[in-house]
């Protein structure tokens, strides 16, 4: 199964008025619970949870990209750090499982294709 990468922004705040709770920011809460809805579908050997400080999105929290060579690159943006693991999760279960990453829209749940704020093409190969 090709490599996949989950980037999640880990200084997303909760949202405009509450940039964090009991000290941990909204990307962070997000990432702790991708950490344990990715180990659900088994899916932690598969695709690779990498935090980053800030992807630009700041006022759309929470920001998250799922690329993999040769695939699509998803990013999205707005998703809940209280309710955002478990489909996210569930997309990269649906991404993982496509050979190009073209996850058909009808495919994705709602809060995915609410959430889409990009689609890239694969990079070029030489
Ligand atoms: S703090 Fe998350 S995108 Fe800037």
């Amino acid at each position: 199964m090709t490599p996949t990468t989950l980037f999640v922004c880990s200084l997303c705040q909760f949202s405009a008025q509450e940039r964090s709770r009991d000290g941990i920011a909204g990307g962070q809460y997000l990432i702790n619970h991708l950490q344990q809805a990715l180990a659900e579908r088994d899916l932690q050997a598969t695709v690779h949870l990498e935090p980053l400080r800030c992807m630009a999105g700041c006022q759309q929290p929470c920001n998250v990209s799922l690329a993999a060579p040769g695939k699509l690159t998803f990013i999205l943006s707005g998703v809940s750090p209280e309710n955002g693991a478990t489909t996210v999760a569930e997309f990269c279960q649906q991404y993982t499982d496509s050979t190009n990453g073209r996850v058909p829209f009808s495919d994705r749940t709602p809060e995915i294709r609410r959430a889409t704020a990009f689609v890239l093409p694969p990079l070029p190969t030489p």
